[in-house]
């Protein structure tokens, strides 16, 4: 049977969705919005992966961020993504605000990652291709490398805004001292960096603790949280073990050692505050970063719809008591 042609809900920007300015720029993120690092790959059911686009951008999610190497198989997940944009959004091109990133190991060979002209020039070209795309959104370094002049790696990303390949640019993972230089760098050169990209989560505070938070909004730059769930410790999903399929069951990203008798008794504490608010732990997690105007967005991954749905439902209460922050902060 030939598949419907996708349509997008009619009413997908008022049903919920709250949007959020990037920093000193003219533009507003969803704040959900949705990762592709796992569960698009070529390993995944394309039909499971379409199925969350679909729901995605039917709840007001406009943003989707990839990276050259997601999958698995590497550039996979950009396959995926770019079969979606065939299938469903090009005519919803100009909805949507799509990232990709290079740094990490790709291809083999001394060209194959870090932070190179060379290696990002050649990633982006075939992250377009591999995605359908003429340009990206946005581009990331997606990590600081400490063996190429970051002049070079910084001015390359001011020539790919100037190529058009890519609106934006950002960066991601950067220590402080180098992303204050980049911002400068990036600044005196008329490309904003529009956004940093950091790991943060109620089990990794480095951002605000390192003050790179707060720095990103000094430099009138966004800041986006990867892997706000902890890859999915902040949720139920461990509370009973660990399930078949789940991310701790099969991947290397997230190791079973993590899940100490320690962690799952926070895990509980915090599975118990959640529920005195009405919100599951995976929404409570959420909740809590968003409640922070400097995040401009927090991008979840998932592996069904059903764990997507639950998420966006964190918008609906991102207000916490100081009582409730007190008792968070002390589990
Ligand atoms: N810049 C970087 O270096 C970098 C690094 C990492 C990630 N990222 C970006 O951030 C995105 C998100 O990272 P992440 O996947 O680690 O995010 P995450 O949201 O912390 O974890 C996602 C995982 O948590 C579980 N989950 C999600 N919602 C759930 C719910 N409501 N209930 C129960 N379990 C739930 C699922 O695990 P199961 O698969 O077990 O169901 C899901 O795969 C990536 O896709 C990528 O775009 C960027």
């Amino acid at each position: 049977m030939i598949p419907d042609i996708y349509s997008p809900a009619t009413d997908r920007y008022d049903n919920g969705m709250a949007y959020r300015c990037c920093g000193r720029s003219g533009i507003l993120l969803p704040a959900i919005s949705l990762g592709l690092w796992h569960n698009f790959g070529d390993v995944n059911p394309l039909a499971n992966s379409l199925a969350m686009a679909h729901y995605a951008f039917d709840h007001g999610i406009t943003h989707f961020d990839l990276a050259n190497n997601y999958g698995p198989s590497y550039g996979s997940a950009e396959e995926t993504f770019g079969q979606i944009m065939k299938k469903s959004f090009l005519p919803y091109r100009d909805e949507l605000f799509i990232s990709t990133k290079a740094g990490h190991d790709m291809w083999r060979g001394p060209y194959g990652e870090w932070g190179s002209r060379k290696h990002l020039m050649a990633s982006l070209d075939q992250s377009l291709k591999r995605m359908n795309l003429d340009y990206v959104d946005i581009f990331y370094s997606h990590r600081y490398d400490p063996d190429t002049p970051l002049e070079e790696t910084l001015q390359t990303l001011v020539d790919i805004v100037r190529q058009g390949k890519a609106l934006y640019v950002g960066i991601s993972k950067y220590p402080k001292d180098k992303a204050e230089f980049a911002y400068r760098y990036l600044e005196e050169r008329d490309v904003h960096c529009l956004l940093y990209q950091g790991r943060y989560n109620l089990f990794n505070r480095e951002p605000e603790q390192e003050g790179i938070l707060r720095q990103a909004q000094d430099n009138g730059t966004g800041f986006i949280a990867f892997s706000p769930l902890a890859q999915g410790l902040l949720t139920d999903r461990y509370l009973n073990g660990i399930p078949e399929g789940s991310r701790m069951s099969h991947n290397a990203f997230l190791k079973k050692d993590t899940l100490t008798p320690a962690t799952l008794q926070r895990i509980k504490a915090l599975n118990a505050v959640a529920a005195r608010r009405g919100q599951t732990l995976a929404e409570m997690a959420l909740a809590w970063l968003l409640k922070d105007e400097a995040v401009t967005s927090v991008i979840v991954g998932a592996s069904s719809v059903a764990q997507l749905a639950d998420n966006l439902k964190a918008i609906g209460n991102t207000a916490f008591t100081q009582e409730e922050l007190e008792e968070i902060n002390n589990i």
